[in-house]
């Protein structure tokens, strides 16, 4: 007979490994709506206590997976790939990654999700974009791809991919449940095996503004993602990147989208992002068999940024979603614009990362509860990264609704950085800490 949901959970509290019935009882009933909020908050929190082995984690992946349809990409003159990141601040590398390795011949079906926890959300930073449909019907979806290369949407009910994930997703965003090896890994492979891609590669992030911080914990997050999906038969690599600073200068929805407009256009691009970009899509165009070798690869991605081709199929993908076009958009603009004074002069030697990360969604830029609206326009921009700083000069420029909510945030982003004595010989930390094939 049937676990019931309350059973399902006592087991998992209790520690006990779960059955493969039970998992998908459970997750059938997420994706059908008969198991509730508090319910699923309360398996999260178990699994997130007391974890999943290798079984359980494989049976809830392809559980959730199976709550929708897999696409499959018949009849398409390029190999099918996809990227996905676990999850940082100020990470706009999909934004920019996507095009460029449509601009290369491949084809990528993205499925991404909101906001998380303190980190920020593919999806809802493209609807600053008004009239991008985030959750076009199934032909749109496969019109997208064939004509822009690219489409990044969300997965869930709408589309009928993985709607599990969807539902549980919200929950973990605001009971702190995300950080947790097995959620993060049936999270991200469900939607990622539902697109139906040939090839994954992932970004784990460590540092402070990751899930799990420790390099030890991302290289578990790593290797448990490429083994899952082998044995869910999708080939994946992982790199293990830092995540111990905002990633660019911007941190928050449309202020992101317009950094990602600004490199797709050409203008310089922060060198630590557009580092991590390179690093990700040449292992993507490896694996995809678009360049022999990392080298051929890179300079493929530099070619189609420099000649437009890039920003073509990003212009294409907006626009064929229902936006405008990105090259001719005016972000939205937060009515308070403060920054923050740098207290001492030196080197900027740490930054917490999630406390950033927590700025941007008590500014409105995150949600505090499920299906909350968010505010596009708010966030972080000129944020600072490694290097020196003199006294009084701008860590960050806070964008704000209101002068109280910029005073609160002032004293999160100030207190998030740490400035020691500056030492001309001291080495930035690689973007790149570890690959696993
Ligand atoms: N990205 C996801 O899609 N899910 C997670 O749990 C974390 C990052």
């Amino acid at each position: 007979m049937a676990l019931l949901p309350q059973e399902v959970i006592q087991a998992k509290r209790d520690g006990r490994v779960l059955e493969g019935d039970a998992i998908r009882g459970f997750v059938a009933g997420i994706a059908e709506g008969t198991v509730g909020e508090a319910q699923m908050a309360a398996f999260a929190m178990s699994v997130l206590l007391n974890g999943m082995d290798r079984r359980e984690t494989v049976g809830l992946t392809l559980a959730m997976r199976d709550t929708g349809d897999v696409l499959t990409w018949p009849g398409l003159d390029g190999p099918v790939l996809d990227k996905h990141s676990t999850g940082g601040i100020g990470d706009k590398t999909s934004l920019i990654l996507a095009p460029l390795l449509a601009a290369c011949g491949a084809y990528v079906p993205m499925l991404s999700g909101r906001g998380l926890g303190h980190t920020g959300g593919t999806l809802d930073k493209l609807e600053s974009f008004e009239g991008y449909e985030v959750a076009p019907g199934r032909k749109r979806l496969r019109a997208v791809v064939a004509r822009a290369g690219c489409a990044i949407v969300g997965a869930g009910a709408g589309a009928g991919l993985a709607p599990a994930d969807a539902r549980l997703y919200a929950v973990r965003d605001v009971t702190a449940t995300v950080e947790s090896v097995p959620l993060i890994v049936a999270s991200i492979l469900s939607k990622k095996l539902a697109a139906g891609p040939e090839r994954l590669i992932m970004d784990v992030k460590c540092g402070s503004g990751a899930f799990l911080a420790e390099i030890d914990r991302a290289r578990e997050l790593a290797l448990t993602l490429v083994g899952v999906a082998a044995e869910a038969g999708l080939l994946c690599r992982a790199l293990v990147t830092d995540m111990g600073w905002c990633l660019g200068t911007t941190a928050g929805n449309a202020l992101e989208v317009a950094e990602a407009v600004a490199v797709l256009r050409g203008e310089p691009a922060d060198p630590r992002l557009w580092d991590l970009v390179l690093a990700l899509g040449a292992e993507a165009l490896c694996m995809g068999g678009l360049a022999a070798g990392a080298d051929e690869a890179r300079a493929r991605l530099g070619h189609v940024l420099a000649t437009g081709a890039a920003a073509e199929r990003f212009g294409r993908m907006v626009r064929n979603l229902g936006g405008p076009d990105p090259f001719d958009w005016m972000p939205p603009e937060a009515p308070v614009v403060r920054p923050v004074p740098a207290p001492a002069t030196g080197r900027l030697l740490a930054c917490d990362a999630r406390a950033l990360g927590m700025a941007v969604v008590r500014l409105g830029g995150g949600r505090v509860r499920p299906s909350a609206a968010i505010d596009h326009a708010v966030g972080l921009s000129r944020v600072r990264s490694l290097g020196s700083v003199v006294r009084d000069e701008p860590l960050a420029l806070i964008h704000a609704r209101d002068e109280a909510s910029a005073e609160a945030a002032l004293g999160f982003v100030r207190a998030a950085y740490e400035i020691g004595p500056d030492d001309a010989n001291a080495a930035d930390p690689p973007i790149v800490r570890e690959r696993v094939a």
